[in-house]
């Protein structure tokens, strides 16, 4: 395997104020809500703006969905399938996403690559439900997202978005959020999990302050730093037993060493879950067995790595821009 010298540029760095919490989302009150807002559950929760589902385009209630205001739709076999799928921004003219189709097995792992603005975080906001689609439709294990509860649907997945959640509760409950049904467990059993998801999410670092409250809401609460909040947003959903697991851009605030490791670690890490991996790094993509890539809203190109740079379309002209990054270059 080569390894990579580095991956971080600055550019790829997150916007100072895109990971930045409001007053509302620290608030304790909303303990529950804040959960949702990481596992994707639109409408029920105190969402951020970037987060927040637009007007009217929130996940149908099931009650809607038995009376088929979408429409009764099913698709055969297992895994995630997107069937034409377009959705508009309210207020914008121009779709975010264009006649998206593919499908992607069970236990696979699939690298979403794209420019800014390509529609990366669009696409995995409509799979978990987020967002509805304005045609087409998303099928999971051959049932239309559109028609599926809300619980139903936040049992699939697994989800740390771009804008991942900091809590200010204490390290045990920012890995706790990520599955509250275990909170039913003996808490001796919770806490052997908590400290496993530590260290898969590789926060292990903070296994021994499990009680401390974080965040600046009490006058005791810790900060941490950009790269600490992720791995704990990555512990979090290491925590959660899903079939699917949503990486929107999980390594931008690690350092480079955190990084390998967490590449070196990401086979153990998915286990038999089927994941998608948003990065702006390219190199990521070896680690996953197909990748799609995105231009202006429309899935422009389907391959392994290998097959993708033969192609010299968009894949490879962005892994030629970065490979001068890499120890040494594949083709
Ligand atoms: N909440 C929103 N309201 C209106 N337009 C939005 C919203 N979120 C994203 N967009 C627009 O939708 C398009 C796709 O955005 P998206 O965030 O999916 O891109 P991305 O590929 O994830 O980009 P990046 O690499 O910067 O994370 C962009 O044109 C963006 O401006
Ligand atoms: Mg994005």
């Amino acid at each position: 395997m080569k390894i990579p010298r580095s991956y971080l540029t600055e550019k790829e760095e997150p916007l100072a104020g895109k990971t930045a919490l409001t007053d509302q989302e620290e608030s304790p009150a909303g303990k529950m809500a804040l959960t949702d807002q990481e596992e994707p559950l639109a409408g029920k929760t105190a969402l951020t703006d970037q987060e927040a589902p637009p007007a009217g385009k929130t996940a149908l209630t099931e009650k809607e969905a038995l009376a088929g205001k979408k429409g009764t739709r099913e698709a055969a076999g297992k895994g995630i399938r997107f069937e034409h799928v377009t959705f508009t921004y309210p207020g914008r003219k121009e779709p975010a996403l264009r006649d998206v189709s593919f499908a992607m097995a069970p236990g696979t792992r699939t690298a979403l690559v794209g420019h800014n603005g390509s529609g990366k975080s669009t696409l995995v906001k409509l799979l978990c439900g987020l967002y509805q689609p304005d045609s087409g439709h998303i099928f999971i294990d051959g049932q239309d997202v559109a028609q599926m509860s809300p619980d139903a649907l936040r049992r699939h997945f697994s989800v740390v978005f771009q804008d991942y959640g900091k809590y200010s509760f204490t390290v045990r409950e920012n890995v706790e959020l990520g599955d509250v049904e275990k909170m039913r467990a003996p808490v001796r059993e919770r806490e052997k999990a908590v400290r496993a998801a530590l260290r898969q999410g590789l926060a292990e670092d903070l296994a021994g302050m499990l009680e401390k409250p974080l965040g600046n809401l009490s006058s005791e609460g810790t900060g941490l730093s950009g790269g600490q909040w992720q791995r704990l947003a990555l512990s979090r959903a290491c925590y959660r037993d899903s079939a699917i697991c949503v990486l929107d851009e999980p390594t931008a605030s690690l350092d480079p060493v955190a990084e390998n490791e967490l590449y070196a670690n990401f086979t153990e890490m998915m286990r038999e879950r089927a994941c998608i991996l948003i990065s702006h790094r390219l190199a990521v993509a070896r680690y996953t067995d197909r990748i799609l890539v995105l231009e202006g809203g429309r899935l422009v190109e389907d391959g392994t790595h290998g097959s993708l740079m033969e192609r010299e379309g968009v894949y490879a002209s962005m892994y030629r821009a970065q490979s001068h990054w890499y120890a040494s270059e594949e083709t």
